[in-house]
């Protein structure tokens, strides 16, 4: 069997009189917030001495926890940021995300990463390192390099305000069992975490790595210490510059010759939407596939609309921002995109449907949840700008900006 010493066990293996003793602490909390929201209309007492607190310590925020900036170095396409989280953070499971908040010119900007270092990286020195894709236009990762980087380089981290969501997640290790993992582009950061945090491998593991180019593999070294660390561990790499795409050939004898494997997929939706049908044509269990991926293109229709087999259509929008009221037609895919293809600047955070920040009023209109595929009814409601696409005309209230 395979097994994974995580120091941190899951909720299934843990005493049965403690499952009870969490699930009464989780009661209390619930009930504690409830109070909160009530009497206070804050989530907890904290959020409300906020502003108090803020005036002794100006980097607090309640909702997250403080996290300081050790490093940050820079790989074709790619920033690693090594942090270390403040007493507040709890920890996390390999494999996890975290939510990575900077405050742009007063504004808190937040991304959603995957850790991709080890958990005893955290448990010994007490650090954790997020791996990001830079985007050519994104603001997060020209802050990270124009303003942090100098910073961290001069030592004036100090006035650097950073902060971390708690981790979160379920695309971690579970089963002991064989283990088949396709990863591609930055996908391979949690794959990375969950398997540097091994200590003991006896179940065999193909893992399958697709990159663009030799300069954009990542954690190089990693891999030939793992390789060497554990002989069932085995790794391809897949250069797509020099080779064609990863195909179902490439794992179809992995999966005769391991029938019972646990699959993860991880990588842009596509690639996830691609394997997965690929592997239950192989024969492997639905149930055995766990996914992470990163937009949206999850959703059938979407994938079959990038593939060019139908446009959906364009609707009329009309967005009413204090006085002033516009009309935009839709694009193709969320809210969240037509409204910037028009040059308004809304609010987002994890561009994926969980921060929330995208939060928006709609007067009226269909719009279609782009993540569950559920259909809004047609009056006023609120609706995530990110994974929102109108069926129908929509009337939009901003906040004005
Ligand atoms: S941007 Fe995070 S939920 Fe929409």
């Amino acid at each position: 069997m395979t097994k994974f010493s995580t120091p941190v066990p899951s909720l299934n293996q843990l005493p049965v009189c403690h499952q009870n003793t969490k699930s009464i602490i989780g009661l209390l909390r619930q009930c504690w917030h409830w109070c909160c929201q009530v009497a206070l209309v804050q989530p907890s007492l904290i959020s409300y001495l906020e502003p108090l607190i803020r005036l002794i310590l100006p980097n607090f925020r309640a909702q997250w926890s403080h996290a300081r900036v050790v490093d940050i170095q820079q790989q074709a396409g790619f920033i690693h940021l090594t942090l270390r989280p403040g007493r507040r953070w709890r920890g996390f499971i390999p494999g996890q995300h975290v939510q990575l908040v900077l405050e742009i010119n007063g504004r808190a900007i937040s991304r959603i990463f995957s850790i991709s270092s080890s958990l005893q990286l955290f448990q010994q020195q007490g650090l954790i390192r997020l791996t990001i894709q830079q985007q050519s236009k994104g603001l997060m990762t020209s802050h990270l390099m124009q303003w942090l980087k100098p910073a961290v380089d001069a030592g004036s981290l100090s006035s650097v305000p950073v902060h971390l969501s708690a981790a979160t997640g379920s695309f971690v290790l579970q089963q002991q069992k064989p283990l088949l993992l396709l990863a591609a582009g930055s996908g391979i950061t949690p794959i990375h975490a969950m398997l540097s945090s091994v200590t003991r491998l006896t179940q065999p593991v193909l893992l399958i790595y697709s990159f663009r180019g030799a300069e954009q593999m990542l954690f190089a070294e990693s891999w030939r210490e793992l390789q060497s660390r554990f002989p069932l561990l085995q790794i391809q790499f897949v250069d797509t510059n020099l080779r064609q795409r990863l195909q179902p050939g490439d794992v179809e004898t992995w999966c005769n010759s391991q029938p019972q494997c646990q699959v993860y997929l991880c990588g842009p939706s596509r690639f996830s939407l691609d394997w997965q049908n690929k592997l239950l044509a192989l024969g492997v269990d639905a149930s055995a596939i766990q996914q992470e991926s990163f937009g949206l293109a999850a959703v059938p229709f979407l994938v079959a609309a990038a593939a060019g087999a139908e446009k959906p259509e364009s609707f009329p929008i009309e967005i009413r921002q204090s006085t002033q009221v516009r009309n935009i037609s839709s694009t193709q895919g969320s809210l969240l995109s037509s409204l910037e293809a028009a040059g308004f600047n809304p609010s987002y955070g994890c561009r994926r449907g969980i921060c929330m920040q995208c939060l928006c009023q709609k007067n009226q209109g269909l719009v279609r949840n782009l993540l569950t595929g559920e259909i809004s009814d047609v009056g006023p409601g609120m609706i995530q700008l990110c994974i929102s696409q109108p069926l129908s005309a929509v009337e939009l209230s901003l906040p004005s900006s």
